[in-house]
């Protein structure tokens, strides 16, 4: 079928994004749904910093490539051998899909899926196939997903069933930065009862940590940003104290407030000087969660000796470290049960022609999570 996307020719091209033009909208062929494949109507996409520095050119992807990494639509149509989802299901669309075989995938842990990864470094959906083109030349997919798009072909394993009565442009928040943020917290950091957190970013997957750090019953949750029009949200959504992250007393000030420093400190900017002022910030015996994602191959530093003797632990983690069919759910119901309002990170929708400017309001972080609505 015909169809309307937003195409990446080229990255790295400067901002400001309205000017550059960085994603093309264009109309490309989409093959149809082969066996083990479903065809969904993209209803809604969200625009993540992933996006912004894919765009900036901080990590390689296979070119051309059409954009979108989360998203919901609903299935209109399934390939020989697909029986967990039929025509007409709204679906929230993630990234990750284990293979299920590989030691990552066994080991529970499918966002490492060998796979998936390879597929992902190539731009191929993670069945190794690829079905996107333009007058017969190959165009790649986006982390096996490609939700800047009116239609998305992919495997069933990035699609998880959902309540219709959920909105569409607020369940596409948890494709990314839903199951981004409250995995960090959950999976990753486990946090428990009582322990002190703060979060480094109070973007769209930040505030998904806060949400998610609140629900764990964390008794300090700090939230730290340069920018303070993010704060108002932040304490709304569950932030203890927020702090600016250029505000010189930082640390001391953290330390007082949870005599010695917090259990888990998240970094979610994607900004080396966070990661200094977040290891500064974390007590004996804590953990940095590493979420900001910074260009391929940067180097940071840190004093090892500190790190031995404080026993101290760097987690990174990916999606969340999801498990999509076991967590999204739960998290739609967190949604549901009015415990994770979404809803709120919701800065406003648009259609194609508004996405490079879009991209340039992400960038000067004015705005938290704005959704592409394909079809008008
Ligand atoms: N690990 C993963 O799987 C994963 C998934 C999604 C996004 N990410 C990464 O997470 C980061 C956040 O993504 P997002 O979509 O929420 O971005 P966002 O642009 O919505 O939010 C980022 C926030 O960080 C703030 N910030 C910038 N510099 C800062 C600093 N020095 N100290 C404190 N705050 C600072 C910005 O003001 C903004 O509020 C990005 O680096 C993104 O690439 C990682
Ligand atoms: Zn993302
Ligand atoms: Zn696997």
């Amino acid at each position: 079928m015909r169809m309307t996307a937003a195409v990446m020719y080229e990255q790295g091209l400067p901002a400001p994004y309205v000017e550059s033009q960085p994603f093309r909208i264009e109309e490309v062929e989409l093959d149809g749904p082969g066996e083990g494949e479903v065809l969904v109507e993209v209803r809604a996409a969200g625009l993540c910093h992933s996006d912004l520095s894919q765009v900036a050119g901080q990590r390689k992807r296979k070119l051309p490539v059409v954009g979108g990494h989360e998203g919901a639509g609903i299935v209109r149509e399934v390939g020989r051998g697909v029986t967990r989802l039929k025509p007409g299901d709204h679906v929230v669309m993630t990234a990750v899909s284990g293979c299920g075989h590989c030691h990552p995938c066994v080991e529970s842990r499918p966002v490492l899926c060998d796979t998936f990864t390879a597929a992902r470094s190539q731009g191929l959906l993670s069945n190794g196939l690829r079905k996107l083109s333009r007058k017969g030349n190959p165009i790649h997919h986006y982390s096996g997903i490609s939700s800047f798009a009116q239609y998305a072909v992919t495997v069933p394993g990035t699609l998880i069933k959902m309540d219709p009565s959920i909105p569409l442009d607020v369940a596409a928040m948890f494709g990314c930065a839903v199951v981004t943020g409250a995995g960090s917290v959950f999976n990753a950091a486990k946090v428990r009862p009582g322990q002190n957190v703060a979060v480094f970013g109070l973007g769209g997957v930040g505030l998904n940590s806060v949400m998610a750090a609140r629900i764990s019953g964390a008794a300090e949750i700090i939230g730290i940003d340069i920018n303070e029009s993010k704060f108002e949200l932040a304490r709304e959504l569950g932030c203890t104290r927020t702090i600016s992250a250029l505000d010189p007393n930082l640390v001391e000030i953290v330390k007082d407030l949870t005599k010695g420093g917090v259990d888990f400190s998240f970094e979610i900017s994607g900004s080396k000087a966070a990661m200094t002022s977040a290891n500064a910030i974390t007590r004996k015996g804590g953990e940095v969660v590493c979420v900001g994602l910074g260009a391929t191959g940067d180097l940071y530093q840190y004093a090892h000796a500190a790190l031995v003797a404080e026993e101290k632990v760097f987690r990174g983690t990916f999606m969340g470290s999801c498990v999509p069919e076991r967590d999204l759910p739960r998290y739609l119901k967190y949604f549901q049960e009015g415990k994770m309002p979404v809803d709120r990170l919701k800065s406003g929708t648009m259609g194609f022609d508004q996405l490079n400017h879009n991209l340039d309001q992400l960038d000067r972080g004015e705005v938290v999570r704005q959704i592409l609505l394909p079809h008008g």
